[in-house]
């Protein structure tokens, strides 16, 4: 075996150079993941709904020292993703890094799911990844070279007794996808990974918080005895984004404080 080579060593975090694309840019999770990017040395192009949402992510990065592009795009509409992929192209001329970090959750009984609330879980969390997915991986296939990261759910390992039909159902789908296209892209060069968290305390899972006894069963699950932190998932997106995962594809990394381990 040859000698570790410090130099690379030492670079397997580095962002310096790379431009990184995060949607759901405004979110809890994408707006602290694209900080994180940024402090890695990554220029990051945010994306949203809206662009009043996306500021405080953009004065983060800036903050960061790294330049930032915001982007209003609805993950769900084909024609927006392609403009959203060509505006980044225009600034930058290339994508290194894609971290789909959109989504919503609708729970109810499955036997009393209202369907249109159904199909919007799968529009955004499903049709919405492959479509950011699609449209960035051809770029990354013309450069020969890409990491996409998905955000799943430890609600795609198993079923839970929550109403998740059509969440978990989606985060489901998104660990397949990212292995399908793990599979396809290889010959590309292309790494795709899926980050699983467990439960954070944001904007999605307030209905849980408010709920003293539901947030118990929730916690009871997970053998670290809390919810996640900031730093839980900012820390596999970044090894999933950097040269330190280059060998790693088509993997879904639980970030669960042991709640899938038994
Ligand atoms: N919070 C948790 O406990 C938790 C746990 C596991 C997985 N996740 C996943 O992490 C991701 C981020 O969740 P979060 O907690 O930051 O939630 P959040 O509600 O704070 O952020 C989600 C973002 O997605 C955006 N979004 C919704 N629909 C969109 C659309 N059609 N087009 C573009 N953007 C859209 C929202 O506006 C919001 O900014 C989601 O995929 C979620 O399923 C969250």
């Amino acid at each position: 075996m040859k000698k570790i080579d410090e130099h690379l060593t030492k670079s397997m975090f580095n962002l310096e150079g790379k431009v990184a694309v995060v949607t759901g840019g405004a979110g809890a999770l994408g707006e602290s993941i694209a900080t994180a990017l940024a402090m890695y040395g990554a220029d990051v192009v945010v994306t949203g709904r809206t662009m009043q949402t996306l500021e405080e992510s953009v004065k983060n990065i800036e903050k960061a020292g790294r330049k930032a592009l915001a982007i209003t795009c609805d993950v769900s509409r084909e024609d927006q993703v392609i403009n959203m992929v060509e505006k980044t192209m225009d600034k930058y001329g290339k994508i290194d890094i894609l971290v789909t970090a959109a989504g919503i959750a609708k729970r109810f009984p499955a036997e009393d799911f209202p369907l249109d609330a159904f199909e919007q879980v799968m529009d955004i969390n499903v049709k919405g990844t492959f479509l950011c997915c699609k449209h960035v991986g051809k770029i990354m296939i013309k450069q020969g070279h890409g990491k996409i990261i998905t955000i799943s759910s430890v609600r795609a390992f198993a079923g839970h007794p929550g109403g998740y039909a059509a969440y978990g159902t989606s985060k489901g789908a998104v660990n397949l996808l990212t292995k399908q296209l793990a599979t396809e892209w290889a010959k590309y060069n292309i790494n795709v990974n899926a980050v699983a968290p467990t439960i954070f305390w944001t904007p999605l899972t307030q209905e849980v918080l408010e709920n003293e006894s539901l947030k118990q069963i929730f916690l009871s699950r997970i053998p670290m005895g809390r919810a996640a932190v900031t730093q839980d998932i900012v820390g596999a997106v970044i090894y999933f984004a950097a040269p330190a995962s280059d060998f790693v594809t088509g993997q879904v990394l639980y970030v669960d404080g042991g709640c899938t381990a038994g």
